[in-house]
């Protein structure tokens, strides 16, 4: 028998996460799709068009997830095909959605369902999107509409990912819709984000009585926090570390504090903050969903402020790869008093040359968190499959599974990683063969 390394705690969640814009195909009312026919605007070129028609693929996909043994599966629900116009709901679109709750529960997989990410309705985003304040009470209409229409199928809500990315890069880099470059706007943006979570949530509580799973809880909601970590690059430079430190303060701590509290304190130089009070957000986490994936090293004044650490493995994009961050990052997302679900992690390897050796040590990393005492309940991988990448196209390949984007069928081949996570999640442990196969770096375990 195998030394074990490290155990997971009893009932430990593992899976993948996607998005549907990403993966499912044929979306046609979103900002996205509009935005993707600009020249230029995503780095290969391409278009998310069909991705990898999950939308119609659903069910096979979520059999060989299951055959990976997960147990859980992150998706979102895509506004625009749910409400294709203000006011007008699609009923096939509905059905979908009903469709794919039911074939997760036929293959035994926990659905955790996100209800914003990163797309809008055209409507919304023709109406001002998240600068008006006007679409945070849209957005309630709908998630209101999603926990009667679904809360009997889901426990598990997602209401907002990453409010801090989506603002910045919509709205202060502008790489993505609406490719604004103001910083007002994007602590403005972020606020609305913010808010539009708390007051999800307590819509989700109002309104989803039933317990999909039978385990008494009949919602567990919380929004998705990327959480990098930024770290000056030249120690004997100060302004790195000033930088880094409100880079971190606005992007990581503020977001994390004002769901606890309920304060919203949004502030950069150079832009009005934004100061308030929002009664809805106090201690609006029932879980905090973790997406980690990297470190950046910030210099001050560079024209390209984050970069990775020099000498670091790093992947396919440029980000370090750094599996301790996971650990740390979980203990830093649990410090808002609530567990941890990891909804997003992982690497950009189109070779899965890096990826087996750095989920392993990362999963090492992440198993000695937990045995310290941090509350982490499950970690779902980004991604079950290659998917269309945002700005980045289809160069950025996360999947457990290689998708042929050139064929029509799309088809899908496992990579090596797939079974080394299935590994862990079938033996909810990790043993020393796995580690050595991997080239991992072993942990001191003393004895
Ligand atoms: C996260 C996003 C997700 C995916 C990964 C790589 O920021 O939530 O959609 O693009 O990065």
């Amino acid at each position: 028998m195998d030394r074990i390394l490290c155990r997971f705690p009893r009932g430990f969640h593992w899976g993948a996460a996607t998005s549907a814009h990403q993966v499912e195909g044929g979306n046609r009312a979103n900002d996205w799709t509009r935005f993707e026919q600009k020249p230029g605007v995503i780095r290969d070129g391409s278009v998310s068009g069909e991705a990898c028609r999950h939308w119609e693929r659903f069910d096979e996909d979520f059999a060989r997830a299951r055959g990976y043994g997960h147990t859980m599966h992150r998706l979102s629900l895509e506004w625009s095909r749910i409400e294709p116009e203000r006011g007008r709901r699609d009923e096939a679109a509905i059905a979908h959605y009903h469709a794919v709750l039911a074939s997760l529960k036929r293959h035994g997989l926990v659905p955790v369902v996100t209800l914003h990410h990163f797309t809008n309705p055209l409507w919304i985003a023709d109406a001002g999107g998240w600068e008006e304040r006007a679409t945070i009470d849209r957005f309630c209409e709908h998630v209101r509409f999603c926990a009667r229409e679904y809360g009997g199928e889901v426990d598990w809500w997602c209401t907002v990912n990453e409010p801090e990315v989506y603002a910045f890069r919509s709205y202060s880099e502008g790489l993505w819709p609406p490719a604004k470059r103001d910083d007002a706007s994007a602590l403005r943006v972020m606020a609305n984000l913010l808010e539009a979570h708390g007051r999800a949530w307590r819509i989700l509580h109002e309104e989803d009585r039933a317990d999909a799973d039978g385990d008494g809880r009949a919602v567990l909601a919380g929004f998705a926090k990327h959480l990098p970590q930024l770290v000056p690059a030249r120690r004997w430079f100060p302004p790195d570390a000033i930088r880094a430190r409100i880079e971190d303060r606005v992007f990581n701590e503020a977001p994390l504090r004002a769901a606890v509290s309920g304060a919203l304190l949004l502030s950069i130089p150079g832009a009005p903050a934004v100061a308030r009070f929002v009664p809805e957000l106090e201690k609006s986490l029932d879980f905090v969903g973790l997406n980690y994936y990297t470190r950046w090293h910030v210099r001050a004044f560079d024209r390209v402020p984050h970069v990775a650490r020099r000498g670091a493995p790093v992947n396919d994009l440029g980000w370090e790869v750094w599996p301790e961050g996971l650990a740390r990052a979980a203990r830093r997302a649990a410090s808002v008093g609530a567990p941890v679900l990891i909804t997003e992690h992982g690497f950009a390897d189109r070779a899965d040359a890096l990826r087996p050796r750095a989920l392993v040590e990362s999963l090492l990393a992440l198993g000695g968190e937990i045995a310290s005492g941090t509350p982490v309940v499950g970690y779902l991988h980004w991604s079950l499959m290659d998917n269309f990448e945002w700005a980045e196209g289809f160069d950025g390949r996360f999947g457990l599974e290689e998708v042929d984007f050139s064929a029509p069928a799309r088809p899908r081949t496992p990579r090596r990683s797939a079974e080394v996570l299935a590994r862990i999640a079938r033996a909810n442990a990790i043993d020393e063969a796995l580690a050595r196969e991997v080239g991992a770096r072993l942990p001191h375990i003393p004895g």
